[in-house]
């Protein structure tokens, strides 16, 4: 918090959890949070769900990214964002993307903490992995660069 800190996140939806990190971490008037999503909804919808977005008194401090993170990622310049936030896709494949894509934008000391890292998937619409054995993976490659921070259903990691 009152630092000039650059936030990324990876799955806007309806922009909560974006407004939280603007509101409650990004609060010096220098600092950046940006958001990925493929926004695949209508036009309508889009200017709906997004209006407490664009009418934040601070809204010139967020960038929102249409496109999928696996596309858009690689176009961000390594080791220049603080802090990553995965709540994108819950498929396996898509997490462990982007957790080693996440890992070379943060900082020396940039923080990226994952979504759902505990959730249990649905019956009804089985997918190609889970996150949680996704971010395991991630671990263990990644281990010896990574400090973990915290587990929970959230999993957070320090690059080293
Ligand atoms: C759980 S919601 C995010 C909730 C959001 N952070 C909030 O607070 O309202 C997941 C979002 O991830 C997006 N998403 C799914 N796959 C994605 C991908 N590969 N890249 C970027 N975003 C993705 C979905 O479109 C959806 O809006």
């Amino acid at each position: 918090m009152g630092r000039p800190v650059s936030i990324l996140e990876i799955g806007s939806w309806e922009g909560r959890s974006l407004l939280w990190w603007l509101d409650n971490v990004a609060t010096h008037s220098r600092a950046t949070v940006t958001s990925i999503d493929p926004q695949r909804w209508g036009a309508a919808t889009y200017r709906k769900m997004f209006r407490h977005v664009s009418e934040h008194p601070r809204a010139q401090q967020i960038t929102l990214i249409r496109g999928l993170s696996r596309h858009e990622l690689p176009r961000l310049p390594e080791q220049s964002l603080d802090l990553i936030y995965v709540v994108g896709s819950h498929e396996g494949r898509d997490v462990l993307l982007d957790a080693c894509l996440s890992f070379h934008l943060l900082t020396s000391g940039g923080i990226l903490l994952l979504d759902d890292y505990k959730w249990p998937g649905d019956p009804d619409h089985p997918l190609d992995g889970l996150p949680g054995p996704a971010i395991d993976a991630f671990a263990v490659i990644f281990g010896s660069q990574l400090e973990e921070l915290r587990r929970g259903y959230q999993i957070a990691f320090r690059r080293r």
